[in-house]
């Protein structure tokens, strides 16, 4: 019976611990993707998504509010939608409007001395993507 016991409560804490460390682990990709947001998408989407940022001069397409993704897709987050269209596959609304295709460019303010190869740039969009994800209304 101890024996038992002693298995059924470390098989629950393996399984408590397995799931926290996924936690922490999503919350550092969601930090980073913060950072690589702030660094290359918040001038003009704004410090936290809501659009219409710092860089945008009132010309041309405004950027448009990034917290709205979801609710503008039937309440749910367009993944592939956003990693195309960041990536510059998407055709956009207006094809001269100031959004980057950052397949061609790379995150310059991440790495402005380059450096970052096509894993690494993976892992970062993936990021900003669930940084994205978090920060939905
Ligand atoms: C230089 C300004 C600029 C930067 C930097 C920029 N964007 Fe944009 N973004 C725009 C503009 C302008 C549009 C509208 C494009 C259009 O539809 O023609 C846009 C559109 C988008 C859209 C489409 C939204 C929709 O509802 O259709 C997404 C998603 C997006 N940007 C994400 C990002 C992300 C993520 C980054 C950073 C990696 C970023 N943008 C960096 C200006 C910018």
């Amino acid at each position: 019976m101890q024996a038992r016991f002693t298995v059924i409560v470390g098989t629950c804490a393996a399984f408590l611990m397995a799931c926290t460390s996924s936690t922490v682990e999503t919350r550092n990709s969601v930090q980073r993707g913060q950072l690589v947001y702030a660094k290359e998408c918040s001038q003009c989407h704004g410090p936290a998504g809501q659009g219409a940022g710092a860089a945008y001069s009132g010309t041309g397409v405004t950027p448009p509010n990034l917290t709205g993704l979801s609710q503008r897709n039937d309440g749910s987050f367009p993944k592939e939608f956003v990693r195309r269209f960041v990536m510059g596959l998407l055709e956009k609304d207006d094809p001269n409007s100031a959004m980057p295709e950052f397949a061609k460019t790379g995150l310059r303010h991440v790495y402005p001395n380059g450096g970052a190869d096509g894993e690494v740039l993976e892992a970062d969009f993936e990021d900003l993507l669930l940084y994205l994800e978090s920060v939905q209304s």
